[in-house]
């Protein structure tokens, strides 16, 4: 890479672009689908009939939320609800909301890096849940954890729902899972999701829905590519395409250029081409079971303490201990 180039890629958006289109095979990393419009597509395929995994976790949060609220139960101090990545905070409101019916004594504490996210749903449990209290922050999990062990000596419970760890292959879910020990005192527990593995199809379909508007949120990459860095990305010459390797567990997303094509990003002085066929890889969506779900904790210094399921064992949320 050039000196020039190097000042023109100022932001780690403009360095991700330029370094996954300019590899080979092509890729984009999907945390950039997530601008405004992106969170509203995603908003739309949580509501799609095929997307399982959200209906999933709340019928487990619904069903169970007794049994889970027991384990979360403090040491007479109370506890510290700390969730990563909220968003809307609609499954997360089943616990809150039976935890304050049933006068445990807790503090929600929503992380997350967007100011507006936060901003958004403290104002909503204002409203909707006036007696839960909720101290947000912003800032970075990993910053935000280090920052709170220091400072306290209630139990911690972390929530992390939506199977969010699937975003990663084995080893970096292994490295998260261990930061996130690191953080924990003997005592604290994880609560978190991991979408189970299943009929193909089912998962299939769940990524690839007839209405297409995963394919639009897929394509919202380049969108977002062509509004903020001044591209001629044509959206509708990619086709979106889902695999799914039911011995692996892993589900990938791609962007597949349908003809020869030229697209100039102006922003970052880059002209890429395309051949007939040429895929940009986007997304990684691992399905696991127990045996794998054991082995990653194990190898992270955590132990599971139980785990819960909904009827269909499409998903599930796995309560974690340090070892
Ligand atoms: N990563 C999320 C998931 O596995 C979001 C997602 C759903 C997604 N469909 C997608 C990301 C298609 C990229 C492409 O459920």
């Amino acid at each position: 890479m050039s000196t020039i180039t190097e000042t023109i890629l100022d932001t780690s958006f403009k360095k991700d672009v330029y370094n996954g289109l300019t590899a080979n095979p092509k890729f984009l990393y999907s945390k950039y689908i997530y601008d405004k419009r992106g969170d509203k597509l995603f908003q739309d395929i949580m509501e799609l009939d095929e997307y399982y995994l959200t209906n999933s976790e709340f019928e487990i949060l619904s069903m169970h939320k007794k049994a889970i609220s027991e384990l979360f139960r403090g040491n007479g101090k109370g506890i510290d609800l700390i969730e990563l990545g909220a968003g809307d905070g609609k499954k997360t409101k089943i616990l809150l909301s039976y935890l304050s019916e049933n006068d445990y004594d807790f503090i929600y504490k929503p992380i997350d890096i967007s100011k507006n996210a936060i901003d958004l749903l403290t104002a909503d449990l204002h409203c909707e849940l006036p007696k839960v209290r909720v101290d947000a922050e912003i800032g970075e999990y990993f910053e935000v954890l280090e920052r709170l062990q220091q400072y306290n000596s209630r139990k911690k419970v972390i929530l992390l729902l939506g199977s969010n760890i699937g975003n990663l292959l084995h080893p970096r879910a292994i490295d998260f899972l261990s930061h996130l020990k690191d953080t924990m005192n003997t005592g604290d527990l994880v609560f978190m999701g991991f979408d189970q593995k299943k009929d193909p199809q089912t998962i299939l379909d769940a990524y690839n829905d007839p209405t297409g508007v995963t394919a639009e949120f897929n394509k919202n990459l380049l969108h977002r590519i062509n509004s903020e860095m001044n591209a001629n990305f044509d959206p509708d010459k990619f086709k979106h395409w889902e695999v799914y390797d039911p011995e692996s567990g892993t589900a990938k997303s791609y962007l597949v250029a349908t003809e020869k094509m030229q697209v100039n990003i102006e922003a970052i002085d880059l002209t890429i081409c395309f051949d007939p066929w040429e895929t940009i890889h986007t997304e990684i969506s691992q399905k696991y079971d127990d045996k794998v779900v054991r082995w990653l904790a194990e190898e992270a210094g955590l132990s599971i303490v139980t785990s819960f399921s909904d009827a269909n064992n499409y998903y599930k949320d796995y309560v974690f201990r340090r070892k």
